[in-house]
């Protein structure tokens, strides 16, 4: 609707469609009109009063979509025809592209990208929950999108891996994260007592980039491992990568890389490494260790420059805030080689903390998504187990919640926030939670299994109840909630949506009879859309509803 109003709008003043779009507003109360336009731009630009620009526009402008267009203060109010407007609401979001555009570009999105030899951090966690929700967003909206997991499989914590794997594995059996995480802790106990070992770790490092073929076996297994770890949790999320090329790939690349850059005088020498300077206050790049050894920044830049051969408009990093300065020096780096800085863009957010210290390990930064999935579970059967004893398929349904919980609890949050994960929200039936939407959800799927076989012909009543309205309203809002989510690279955008289209709908369901009204067919096809909706929204945040819980 804000389309159309955007349309009719431009006809009578100087702003573009597309300007005009972003400046309407959803009043707060309904005497306001359903839609508003606020004259403070246009005021500014005309060096007019407000009040005068909104009186004049409400005279000029005339549709019969609209019941009354009229000016209060300095806001054209618009009351939309209720019946007409529920009707086109209904049938544009029976469409199977509702929500879509048509967007074009290509757009390379780097997210998980989690350590090997490490367990899954959270911020690996986020990254993987953000990014998959930005994947699917900016794809439905058209674009061509690729997604990499750019794997922490190369640098020198392979070299203390390797030491510690050579001197220090005694009888540990080398099998999983666990054993390898063991390793790598075993190292750097060892390490206080003996300063000696950083050294050698960093000569296994540089035996490593040189081929050392006993060297290269064993980091061959400790990725495998790793890697079989991590596919546990991508199958858990639903998640597949277009590519998976970790930071090893670009071990060659990265040689040939530097001694351009070297030559180029882009790098220089300092302190026996090799540098990019940057500008203002900004510490240099590190392309170089003095061993020769090659760094996480001249593996990413690497990597851009490998990623730039197919021509992406944007490649998206999807990292913590933490990382902000190996970005801004990358991205500095990349246009010294001629790469558009501006195709380059870090999708940061902030740090998730646990105050539960049962789920944090001993490092503190690390918690076993598993483990979290776990705890989730068995709280979501206990509330099953109370509400709904003789559901069928128990565990499978509350597995589906509890992963629910958990992915709404991160991505309803503005992605650049710090938060705390907290149990009671995230599980929470009643409040702004995963459960909450999802048991709207299997609310309205109930409904409609309900009357499965009648296929009544759909009339419409009379006049339009209002919770009935604000439901088509909301629903018929989805496309611009999506819009905003590609835009923002903002999936908490459609998150939010979600929670506020399942409080349309619980109100409308509280305050209007279905089975067996008057407007029985009407309201019945109001649910259809409502449920397909929500199904579209969440599925682009990663979730997938239930139809009973
Ligand atoms: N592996 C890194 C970490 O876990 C993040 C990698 C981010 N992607 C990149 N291209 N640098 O901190």
């Amino acid at each position: 609707m804000k389309s159309e109003i955007a349309q009719l709008l431009s006809k009578n003043i100087s702003l573009n469609k597309e300007d005009i779009e972003k400046l309407i507003e959803i009043p707060p109360s309904p005497e306001l009109g359903d839609y508003a336009f606020p004259c403070f731009t246009l005021a500014k630009e005309l060096k007019k009063s407000p009040i005068h620009i909104a009186e004049d526009l409400s005279k000029r402008i005339k549709s019969s979509e609209f019941e009354k267009i009229e000016a209060k203060g300095p806001y054209v109010n618009f009351f939309v025809n209720k019946s007409n407007f529920v009707k086109t609401a209904l049938k544009e979001s029976g469409k199977k592209d509702f929500g879509k555009s048509k967007l074009k570009g290509k757009i390379l999105i780097d997210y998980s990208h989690p350590n090997v030899a490490k367990h899954f951090g959270i911020h690996n966690l986020r990254s993987t929950l953000i990014g998959h929700a930005i994947y699917n967003t900016l794809e439905f909206s058209g674009y061509k999108v690729r997604s990499i997991n750019h794997l922490g499989d190369w640098g020198t914590q392979f070299g203390k891996l390797l030491v510690a794997y050579k001197k220090f594995r005694g009888k540990l059996n080398i099998n999983n994260i666990e054993s390898l995480n063991e390793l790598y802790i075993k190292f750097h106990t060892e390490a206080e007592k003996n300063p000696e070992l950083e050294e050698n770790a960093r000569n296994e490092f540089k035996k490593l980039e040189l081929g050392d073929k006993e060297n290269l076996k064993l980091w061959k297994l400790f990725r495998e491992i790793s890697l079989k770890e991590f596919d546990k949790t991508y199958k858990i999320l639903g998640i597949k990568f277009d590519e998976i090329k970790g930071e090893s790939y670009f071990k060659d690349s990265v040689k040939t890389l530097v001694a351009d850059l070297k030559q180029r005088h882009i790098a220089e020498e300092s302190e026996g490494a090799l540098v990019i300077k940057q500008p203002g206050e900004r510490p240099p790049l590190i392309l170089q260790k003095s061993d020769e050894a090659s760094t996480y920044a001249s593996r990413d830049l690497a990597a851009i420059v490998e990623r730039m051969k197919s021509k992406p408009d944007k490649i998206l990093y999807v990292v913590d805030n933490a990382q902000s300065l190996h970005f801004e020096q990358v991205f500095e780096a990349a246009e010294r080689l001629g790469i558009n800085r501006n195709k380059l863009e870090h999708v940061k957010f902030g740090r998730l903390r646990f105050e539960d210290s049962q789920m944090s390990t001993r490092t503190g930064n690390i918690i076993l998504f598993e483990s979290l999935l776990e705890k989730a579970e068995e709280e979501i059967k206990k509330i099953i187990n109370e509400k709904n004893p003789s559901l069928k398929n128990k565990d499978k349904i509350a597995k589906q919640v509890a992963l629910a919980s958990i992915i709404y609890h991160d991505l309803q949050n503005n992605r650049l926030h710090d938060i705390i994960f907290d149990w009671k929200t995230a599980l929470s039936f009643e409040g702004k939670s995963g459960p909450y939407i999802l048991y709207t959800y299997a609310r309205a799927s109930s409904i409609l299994s309900k009357v499965k076989k009648k296929t009544g012909k759909l009339s419409f009543p009379k006049s339009i109840a209002e919770k009935e309205f604000l439901l088509a309203k909301k629903i018929n809002s989805f496309p611009e909630v999506v819009e905003k989510s590609a835009r923002d690279y903002s999936p908490h955008t459609i998150a939010e949506y979600s929670y506020e289209l399942a409080q349309c709908f619980n109100e409308f369901y509280h305050s209007c009879q279905v089975i067996g009204s008057e407007e029985e067919s009407f309201r019945l096809s109001l649910i259809k859309s409502f449920q397909i909706t929500l199904n579209t929204s969440l599925n682009l945040i990663g979730i997938t509803p239930v139809d009973e819980m």
